[in-house]
């Protein structure tokens, strides 16, 4: 399938501060210079937070993680998880369509789409709150047919059950995921034949139904409104969210207990020393480090590097400095090695005089 961008897109975009902080706290958790590494999620969140992944998202994401915007779309018009066209206000559907949900009644869902959402893939309906499309196989075959909505799977659909989950969702009820036909997870459809000990005793939902139920997060969109940003790499649990108190009253699953207020990343190291402006020999070709383009260098130029030994004499620590405030490139100086790298070429330069 093409995926291309959308032809109408918004000026700009910004994360709400709540996910700017959630953002930068999801790339902590990747190694100095490994920060593209967090695409996915920040990606994912953009697309919560606007419903649908425009250009000016995937270039501020790129650009806070350091990317070029061509490796952010790339990602981005890969996984067909992310919206490149306005979606449903409510809910985008997702049918799987591969062998296992054909045979088990996938066209009848997509028949049950057509009528009761619009009649082709990507059409949003009349009201605006629903939209759908035919996938690949989302990995669920065990529980053939079924359907992702959101982050949540909706299992052993029928059609007549999809149809009323459809009604449901139009009228702002979000329905339970998970198998739709009473099975607890993917056991046999006739009961159990092994490991009946712990169906005796296992509450009634599998975890990730009874996670999203509890945590109400199943259709609702991450605006910044809500509490909390689960981020307890940060720091040890100290306070526990309303929601999280609420839902561990109803079950007993365990539920991450998150610090809402999780520490901005700072700028880690210590500033080398810089110049005002280039020695009167004339600044060295910056472009010349591999990574290193003409915006790039003149970010290095504003920030007091003019020549290779200066960036050849950076300590790890100084790097790390470097590595912080290459606003749009953050991570470049350690991926790329430049301190190495301008020692090869402060070399090859006194070859040159020789
Ligand atoms: S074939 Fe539908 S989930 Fe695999």
């Amino acid at each position: 399938m093409l995926r291309r961008l959308y032809h109408d897109q918004p000026e700009t975009f910004a994360f709400t501060p709540a996910n700017q902080a959630w953002a930068e706290a999801q790339m902590t958790k990747y190694p100095e210079g490994r920060q593209a590494s967090a695409i996915i999620p920040l990606l994912w969140r953009a697309q919560e937070q606007e419903g649908w992944l425009t250009r000016p998202a995937i270039e501020y994401v790129a650009d806070l993680l350091g990317m070029a915007y061509i490796r952010a779309l790339e990602v981005a018009s890969f996984y067909f998880m992310f919206q490149l066209e306005p979606v449903g206000s409510v809910a985008h559907i997702q049918v799987c369509g591969t062998t296992s949900c054909m045979i088990c009644g996938a066209e009848d869902l997509i028949a049950v789409c057509r009528e009761k959402i619009a009649p082709n893939p990507h059409q949003i309906s009349e009201d605006g709150k629903l939209s759908w499309e035919e996938v690949e196989c989302l990995g669920a075959c065990a529980n053939a047919p079924m359907a992702q909505i959101g982050k949540d799977y909706y299992e052993d659909l029928t059609a007549e059950r999809f149809g009323e989950m459809i009604d449901a969702m139009k009228a702002g009820q979000a329905p339970k995921p998970g198998p739709q036909n009473g099975r607890f997870a993917s056991e046999p459809l006739s009961g159990v034949t092994s490991l009946e000990e712990y169906a005796k005793n296992r509450i009634s939902e599998n975890a990730s139904v009874q996670l999203a139920s509890t945590q109400n997060d199943t259709l609702r969109r991450i605006d910044g409104s809500e509490v909390p940003l689960l981020t307890p790499w940060l720091s040890s649990a100290k306070s526990e969210s309303p929601r999280a108190s609420k839902s561990r009253g109803k079950t007993s699953t365990a539920i991450p207990n998150p610090d809402p207020t999780p520490p901005k990343v700072q700028p880690a190291g210590k500033k080398p020393a810089t110049l005002k402006a280039a020695r009167k020999s004339g600044a060295d070709d910056l472009k010349r480090i591999k990574g290193v383009g003409p915006k790039l260098e003149k970010l290095l130029n504003s920030l007091g590097f003019f020549h290779f030994d200066q960036v050849a004499s950076w300590s790890e620590n100084e790097m790390a400095w470097v590595d912080q405030n290459l606003e749009g490139f953050k991570g470049r100086a350690t991926r790329d090695n430049w301190v190495a790298q301008a020692k090869e070429l402060m070399s090859s330069q006194e070859t040159d005089v020789i």
